[in-house]
């Protein structure tokens, strides 16, 4: 089928990449032209695993294409997909201007053939409507341009509402979104229109049937076929009860610190119950990212705006904006005055396998240290690499850890990278000062560093 993706950050690329990748003929656009001559040479203006190859592969194979130009995109795609960014304003409500610009551009360029137009951004729950209405602003500015040039409307023209809107929201976690789009554990589809239902339904087939899943023997993908409110809900509502679920763990942990428990245990005891679960139960730093943070934030304010108390949404963003504070209380325990000495951060992207800096815990982290006076010197396998500087201004970014640990009075692990599992500590540990590291994610194996010669402190363990 022919697609138009509008919007290449994390999410848009992504789900343009892997539908050429099952067979579609895809045009990603974006008014990012600088992105856009990246692509166009090949290159992943964001770094995910695996995407790179995809690129390429569907490029030389006249699958993908980028461009500039949305009426090229509009004109090529029967579906449309708007995956253009959707930030937090001040008030924690979403940044929709993004959405509308587009909305009112894919608008202006509707020729009369049906297209099915996707919101794969996340938007406000009501929002579906709210496109709609959009769109055919755009489509009665475009007819008036055209009366005004003495040219009516022609038939087709006037039949340009020919389109319906779906809700389509993505689930996929950065560091594994290429995996994740083609082992979704479900697929919701929100419209009232069964003619776009089914045209979905046919795009998404080849994931559906599972024939470019890890584990193609699992039955078929489960398609939530529901209303454009519910299929928006369902987005903030995974996300707010993921994120939940971590302020819930982290809660447990500070109690564990102060009863001697090891809260690493506990995740592991009542993760074994399957109405738990065992995913996302590492107590630690807390949550960051692009989504979380935004998600929670929104679904907040919409049940402020509606009338209603979101109590329990409010405790898990309180207890998750505490757990950085919590991290530097150890340090100044351990370490007492924070003014002039030195800390080695190891990590600072918000979760490892991404380059994403956004709402990251370290930068509160670094906003704190500073404030208190204190040198912030970091390695992250990515940033280092990248030159990424955006929020780290002042933070001396090494290029390896030796560096990093030389003349430190602490280091604090903030990202869960794979290679810190394999450093050489006791080497480390003799560049130190001070040879005490906090593991903000209880990712490192305490007996191996304490051996090494650090004095270890997790969190609630
Ligand atoms: C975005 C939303 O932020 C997220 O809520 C949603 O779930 C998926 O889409 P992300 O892909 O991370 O997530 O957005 P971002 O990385 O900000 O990329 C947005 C892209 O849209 C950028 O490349 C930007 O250049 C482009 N864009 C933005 C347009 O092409 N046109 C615009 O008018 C605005
Ligand atoms: C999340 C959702 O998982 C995904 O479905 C949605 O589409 C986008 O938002 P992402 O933000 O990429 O994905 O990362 P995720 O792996 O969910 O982690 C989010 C944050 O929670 C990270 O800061 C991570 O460090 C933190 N986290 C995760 C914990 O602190 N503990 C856990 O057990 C799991």
């Amino acid at each position: 089928m022919k697609v138009c993706v509008i919007g290449t950050g994390y999410v848009g690329l992504v789900t343009g990449v892997c539908l050429s990748h099952i067979g579609h003929d895809v045009i990603c656009v974006d008014n990012n032209e600088e992105k856009i001559k990246l692509m166009q040479s090949g290159q992943s203006p964001i770094y995910e695993p695996g995407l790179t190859e995809l690129m390429k592969s569907s490029s030389q194979a006249g699958k993908l294409k980028f461009t500039s130009d949305l009426a090229q995109g509009v004109t090529h795609g029967e579906i449309l997909f708007i995956a253009v960014g959707t930030p937090s304003l001040p008030t924690g409500e979403s940044d929709t201007r993004y959405v509308e610009a587009v909305a009112r551009g894919i608008g202006n360029h509707l020729n009369g053939d049906y297209k099915v137009v996707v919101n794969k951004s996340t938007v406000p729950i009501g929002s579906g409507d709210w496109v709609r209405m959009i769109m055919l602003e755009g489509i009665a500015e475009q007819q008036k341009v055209l009366v005004g040039a003495g040219n009516l409307p022609s038939k087709a023209q006037e039949t340009q509402a020919n389109f319906d809107v779906v809700s389509n929201p993505e689930f996929l976690r950065e560091g594994s979104a290429v995996h994740d789009t083609f082992n979704p554990d479900r697929i919701v589809l929100g419209s009232h229109s069964q003619k776009a239902i089914l045209m979905m339904k046919k795009l998404y087939e080849p994931l559906v049937n599972r024939e470019f899943a890890q584990d193609s023997s699992l039955p078929k993908v489960p398609v939530v076929v529901t209303d454009l409110s519910s299929a928006e809900m369902i987005k903030y509502a995974a996300n707010s009860f993921l994120a939940t679920k971590i302020s819930f763990i982290n809660e447990v942990a500070n109690i564990c610190d102060r009863v001697g428990a090891d809260v690493t245990q506990v995740a592991k005891g009542i993760g074994l119950d399957s109405r738990i679960g065992s995913k996302f139960l590492n107590a630690g730093i807390g949550w960051g990212g692009s989504c979380f943070p935004k998600d929670v934030s929104a679904l907040v304010h919409t049940a402020d705006d509606y009338g209603y108390e979101p109590e329990l949404l409010k405790a898990a963003v309180n207890v998750n904006m505490r757990q950085r504070l919590i991290v530097l209380e150890k340090l100044q325990h351990e370490l007492k005055i924070l003014k002039g000495k030195t800390i080695g951060l190891l990590g600072l992207t918000f979760k490892p396998d991404t380059d994403d800096m956004r709402d990251a815990p370290s930068l509160q982290l670094i906003r704190q240290l500073d404030r208190l006076g204190a040198k912030v010197k970091a390695y992250d396998p990515i940033v280092s690499q990248s030159g990424a500087s955006h929020g780290l201004s002042g933070v001396i970014i090494e290029s390896d850890v030796a560096m990093l640990a030389d003349g430190c009075d602490a280091l604090v692990l903030v990202t869960e990278w794979k290679e810190f599992l394999e450093l050489d500590y006791s080497k480390m540990a003799k560049l130190m000062v001070n040879p005490v590291i906090i593991d903000c994610r209880n990712f490192l194996d305490n007996q191996v560093v304490k051996q090494a010669g650090f004095q270890y402190l997790g969190v609630g363990c």
